[in-house]
């Protein structure tokens, strides 16, 4: 994970009860199941995906990396080793040699076409973008697709939802962020971003407030424990990325 850059974020680490109620918020949460559904199946594989619409979630988040021979694949670290029984860097095998490493329970690690192709119609997408670079060509890839949508492009690398975002001014593109940043929302308004995407142990309702008064939908990431997404929920979040998309209400708590 490229990780923000410290010196923009405040030292702010929230993990007690929001103070604030969050106003005019939807009552409906968006549920996304992290890297699939990460909790109940092998994470980014077609397993997992299936696992998630299961679960029923609104999106499946799915990590994409380019191979040797230029093939978009979902896997999350740069490196096979942590996910696979394979050793060395994704960007050091091609398709074939990828599709020879066992992702879990004899899963394979799945092309973004087959991806799609998986959670067609019964998911949208969240396609986060790992690897420099490859942001207008996993657009072009989505756009040559069946996929009906709906499509959310992710990044810690905000270069590439802006690119992405100057090719299809219609994409929704959402920016990652690990912490609070001192500039506020300008790390998302200047990349074009429609969404955000927060780490829920440093989110605030006041960040999220000033997220949504600069017209922005935010996600906080990864929730996992049930207090962890009553939080996120009770902070004003309009969706949690969760391993365990299953303990997300869909309806706001009154
Ligand atoms: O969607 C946000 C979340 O997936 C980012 O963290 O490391 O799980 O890709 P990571
Ligand atoms: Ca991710």
């Amino acid at each position: 994970m490229i990780l923000a850059n410290p010196e923009e974020c405040t030292d702010l680490e929230n993990t007690d009860p929001p103070t604030l109620s969050p106003p005019g918020n939807a009552q409906r949460i968006v549920r996304i199941g992290h890297r699939g559904a990460a909790g109940h199946a092998p994470e980014n594989t077609i397993a997992g995906i299936r696992a998630g619409i299961s679960l029923g979630v609104d999106f499946v988040e799915l990590d994409v990396q380019r191979t040797r021979d230029g093939r978009l694949v979902v896997i999350h670290d740069s490196y096979v080793d942590r996910t696979t029984n394979g050793a060395g860097p994704v960007s050091d095998l091609t398709w074939e040699e990828l599709q020879q490493l066992d992702a879990g329970h004899g899963e394979r690690v799945p092309s973004v076409e087959a991806a799609l192709a998986a959670a067609s119609g019964h998911a949208g997408v969240m396609l986060e973008v790992k690897a420099p670079g490859i942001g207008p060509e996993l657009h072009r890839l989505v756009q040559a697709s069946a996929f009906p949508g709906p499509v959310l492009y992710a990044s810690f690398l905000h270069a590439e939802i802006l690119a992405i975002r100057k090719l299809d001014p219609l994409a929704t593109t959402l920016a990652l962020m690990e912490c609070v940043p001192l500039s506020g929302p300008a790390f998302a308004l200047d990349a074009g971003a429609s969404m955000v995407g927060l780490a829920h142990d440093s989110a605030t309702p006041e960040f999220i407030a000033t997220l949504h008064r600069a017209g922005l939908g935010v996600f906080l990431y990864t929730a996992n424990e049930p207090a962890q997404i009553g939080r996120a929920i009770a902070l004003g979040t309009d969706g949690v990325i969760s391993d365990y998309p299953d303990r997300i209400p869909t309806i706001r708590p009154i």
